[in-house]
This record gives C-alpha cells, sequence and structure tokens, in this order.
C-alpha cells in the first residue's frame, strides 16, 4: 500500500509563529522511516509554497491574514485532491488548522467523483467552527470546518466545488466552544463528543458508532488530527493548549481502531509547533500515533524487546 507525505507550513491562521516547522518536525521525528517500517511504500511530496500575500480587508476587523488563507486554499485544494488520486493514504503535515480549509475540499472533491460520500473525524480539543463574521480571535484556524460544511459567511474563500454535509462528522475530545459555535453545534445537530462524554463512555464506543456508520455508507474516511487534542501534559508543542486532553493510551486506543477499520483514506496532522516543543517529543508522539494508525501494534514491540 501507498502513503504520501505532504508539507503545507502555513502558520497565517494561528495566534503565534510556528507552525511553519511543522513539517520539518515531523521528518526530523523520522514519519517516512517509521511508515515504511510497517510495510508501506512512501513518497515524500515535499512542501505546498504560498507567497506572503498582500493585506485583504473583511467586514470583521478581527479576521487578519485572509489572503494568505485563501492562498493557501487555492494551493492546497488541488494537492490534497491530485495526493488522493494517486496514494492510497495521503498525509497532510500541518501548519495550522486552517490548511484543513484547502485539504477537506480538495478530498470532498475527489470522493464526490468516486461516488462516494466523505466523512470527517476531527480530533481536537476546538470544533474550529468559525465563519469569517462570527470569529473573534480572528485567527482564521478557527474557521475551516464550517467553511467546508458550506455555511454561510463565506463569500471571501474560494467557492467548493464539494462540501462535506453535517452528518458525516464526528468531532471528539472538545473542550473548548466559543458561543457562535456553541449555536451551529446545536442548530445543525452535528456528532460532538465532548471530553465529559469521553469520560462517560470511553473513545471506543463513540469511535465505533461513527465507523459503523462510515462502512455503511462505503463512505471514504479523513481524520483531521489537531495536536491540542492530546493532554498538554504530553504534547506541549501547540499554541492552543486546553488542559484536560486525550490521554496517551486514548490516543493510540483511537489510532489502533482506525487502523483496523481499514476505512481511514486520508490523515491531516496539524497545529504541530516545534517552537514550544522539548526535545522533539510531541513530533516523536505524532509520528508514534501515526505508526499506530499505520498497523503497529505496541504488544509487538513489547514482545521484540522483551521476547
Ligand atoms: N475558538 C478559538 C478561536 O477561534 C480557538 C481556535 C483554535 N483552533 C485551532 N485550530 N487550534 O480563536
Ligand atoms: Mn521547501
Ligand atoms: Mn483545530
Ligand atoms: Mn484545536
Amino acid at each position: 500500500r501507498t502513503c504520501s507525505i505532504l508539507g503545507a507550513p502555513v502558520e497565517t491562521g494561528a495566534s503565534q509563529p510556528g507552525c511553519l516547522m511543522g513539517p520539518a518536525s515531523l521528518r526530523t521525528a523520522g514519519l517516512a522511516r517509521t511508515i515504511r517500517s510497517l510495510g508501506w511504500e512512501v513518497f515524500d511530496l515535499g512542501d505546498v509554497h504560498v507567497a506572503p500575500q498582500p493585506p485583504v480587508p473583511h467586514a470583521n476587523p478581527s479576521v487578519h491574514n485572509l489572503s494568505d488563507t485563501i492562498a493557501w486554499i487555492e494551493a492546497l485544494e488541488p494537492a490534497a485532491y491530485a495526493a488522493a488520486k494517486a496514494y492510497d493514504l495521503p498525509i497532510f503535515m500541518g501548519g495550522d488548522h486552517s490548511m484543513a480549509a484547502g485539504t477537506v475540499p480538495g478530498l470532498a472533491r475527489y470522493a464526490a467523483e468516486q461516488g462516494r460520500p466523505l466523512f470527517v473525524l476531527w480530533l481536537d480539543a476546538h470544533p474550529d467552527l468559525h465563519t469569517l463574521d462570527s470569529t473573534e480571535s480572528g485567527n482564521l484556524h478557527g474557521t475551516p470546518m464550517a467553511y467546508y460544511t458550506g455555511q454561510a459567511g463565506f463569500d471571501a474563500y474560494p467557492n467548493l466545488a464539494a462540501s462535506v454535509p453535517v452528518e458525516n462528522l464526528c468531532l471528539m475530545g472538545i473542550r473548548s466552544v466559543d458561543e457562535a459555535e456553541r449555536n451551529i453545534i446545536s442548530t445543525l445537530g452535528i456528532e460532538v463528543h465532548d471530553m465529559r462524554a469521553i469520560d462517560e463512555t470511553g473513545v471506543l464506543a463513540p469511535l465505533r458508532g461513527f465507523l459503523d456508520r462510515v462502512a455503511a455508507a462505503n463512505g471514504l474516511l479523513h481524520v483531521s488530527f489537531d495536536v491540542d487534542f492530546l493532554d498538554p501534559a504530553i504534547a506541549p508543542a501547540v499554541g492552543t493548549t486546553v488542559p484536560g486532553g486525550a490521554t496517551f493510551r486514548e490516543a493510540h486506543l483511537i489510532m489502533e481502531t482506525l487502523c483496523d477499520s481499514g476505512l481511514v483514506s486520508s490523515l491531516d496532522l496539524v497545529e504541530l509547533n516545534p517552537f514550544l516543543d522539548e526535545r522533539g517529543r510531541t513530533a516523536k508522539l505524532m509520528c508514534d500515533l501515526t505508526a499506530s494508525l499505520f498497523g503497529r501494534r505496541v504488544l509487538d514491540r513489547m514482545t521484540r524487546s522483551f521476547g
């Protein structure tokens, strides 16, 4: 099976700089080598490059770096479409989460062409459901989900060739939600498993329920993994840490279960800010979690170490 890795060094959607170095840090941590060791053919496609853009104003004065975000969307949408067409499981290395405003629409266009629905598993402390009108921080990494589901308020972003129906979303790990986002979630009835729900049920029950829906619809499944899904104690390299995140064991169990399902067709690894990391530990953890998704078994490693 084939996997591609593509860097999207975008940081204009985040409040602080550093995500620019995310792809380099994941490469240094050995992402390609790790996946190869699991029997996959891995193609490193390099990084997408976007030149800094002259600023464009918006009616919401808090919005900033709008023109850069538009340029990234325009570059990443076709790149994601092409990677999905050419490889079994493309990985997109961020870069802040605004890159999902490019990757997910490209994957949705590919899925539509295949006559299959695209589902999105969003692993994040945040729902990133702001519109350009509702965002208060103006940090555009807070907007991709509202955009690619086709909400109003995105006249400034490129027109979507294909959107993702809100019924095809599953959000897990959510624990920081703004008022406008809360309203969208309840109005649209989006499937959200916040940290309280995960404490009550564990991660497996909601995940299996969602995977059953994807399988029943013969869907493609995109996983968008924001570093801040994880607890800051194990993953410090992110600008938007929120206490009470997923544990090491929960995160690996999710990735192993996704692997077992055989349903995952693409992956974003986003919001890694290597400037905030401690001796590469967050980058290494993201590689190890990706390894679990690509078939590594913790028990296999234990057997090798001790057997
Ligand atoms: N909701 C907050 C905002 O809009 C935080 C967004 C964080 N998003 C992220 N991709 N880390 O500013
Ligand atoms: Mn480069
Ligand atoms: Mn996010
Ligand atoms: Mn987040």
